[in-house]
């Protein structure tokens, strides 16, 4: 993730660990997406012989995923992550107990492994967390440590168009509204709150980036509101994402995602799950080399 095309420094990351926790779909891969993962996995993985495959990131879902596909004899996994907070942390949230995987510290833009070396590689959100300047060079990598017959499965956001609609004060009154009437918890509305508030930030600012500060005004002004709830959603709101508050990311339409793909992969299949809020902008890519 850039902060302003600087990384974040690892105090940053421990703050997001410590919300991942309370963090639902679309922030972390739903049952549905998980599926599709699987779905694309076992395409490749066909025959007897032992396969590697790399998760970029720590995305405990896709390493859970991996070993609990009846694989664990058949697959050697790696992962990559620049920051071993994450590593440990999202090690809390693993399904499958004593997961042997090799972990590794270091950089998806200058990757420690050969040439061809995976069949797979994984990736979750990867490219939102690459500022746009880097992410051919991402894109180069990860194909030239793919094998002539690997494929890269990818969960990739782009733009929803749907969010210039949104504001703040809306989404509050909606949210507070479904969870006065049972049909939501308060971790799901301060989850669905965000995904609404963080898509709307592109179009509100200036600089096309995703940074929830600009509404930031916005916010305080619902957390002084009469509405006790309203006040407490926006508030709590505040204080659970503060550390993700001041972040920039930048992000693609579809067309311009599809295009940056297709000048490095084949686009085998797209997939979207059908099990959360806004699942439709964020497609998982099956691309072969
Ligand atoms: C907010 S997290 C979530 C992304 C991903 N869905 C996951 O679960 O790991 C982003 C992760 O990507 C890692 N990361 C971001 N940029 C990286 C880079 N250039 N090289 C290696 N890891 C990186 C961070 O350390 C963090 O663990």
């Amino acid at each position: 993730m850039n902060k302003k095309r600087t990384k974040v420094e690892p105090r940053g990351w421990e703050k997001i660990a410590q919300a991942w926790q309370k963090m639902t779909s679309p922030a972390r891969p739903s049952l549905g997406d998980v599926q599709i993962y699987g779905k694309f996995i076992q395409q490749i993985i066909k025959s007897n012989r032992h396969y590697r495959v790399l998760v970029l990131g720590s995305t405990p879902e896709l390493r859970s995923l991996v070993l609990r596909l009846g694989l664990l004899k058949k697959i050697d996994l790696y992962l990559l992550d620049l920051n071993s907070t994450m590593i440990y942390a999202m090690s809390a949230f693993l399904e499958i107990d004593k997961a042997k995987e090799r972990q590794i510290i270091g950089d998806w833009l200058n990757t420690p492994f050969k040439d061809q070396y995976f069949d797979i590689v994984l990736g979750d959100e990867i490219l939102i967390n690459v500022a746009e300047k880097d992410r051919d060079r991402l894109l180069q990598q990860i194909y030239r440590i793919l094998k002539f017959d690997g494929a890269f499965i990818t969960r990739a956001s782009h733009v929803n168009p749907r969010a210039r609609k949104f504001t703040v004060a809306k989404s509050i009154n909606k949210y507070s509204k479904l969870y006065l009437q049972h049909k939501l918890t308060l971790n799901q509305v301060l989850n669905y709150l965000f995904e609404e508030v963080f898509e709307l930030s592109y179009f509100r600012n200036g600089q096309k980036f995703l940074c929830m500060d600009v509404l930031l005004k916005d916010l305080r002004h619902q957390a002084k509101s009469y509405n006790a709830v309203k006040a407490m959603i926006a508030r709590l709101f505040i204080k659970e994402y503060r550390a993700l508050l001041h972040q920039h990311w930048s992000w693609e339409s579809y067309g311009q995602q599809i295009k940056r793909f297709r000048k490095y992969f084949k686009i085998k299949k797209i997939e979207t799950a059908k099990d959360y809020l806004y699942a439709y902008v964020l497609p998982i890519y099956f691309l072969k080399k």
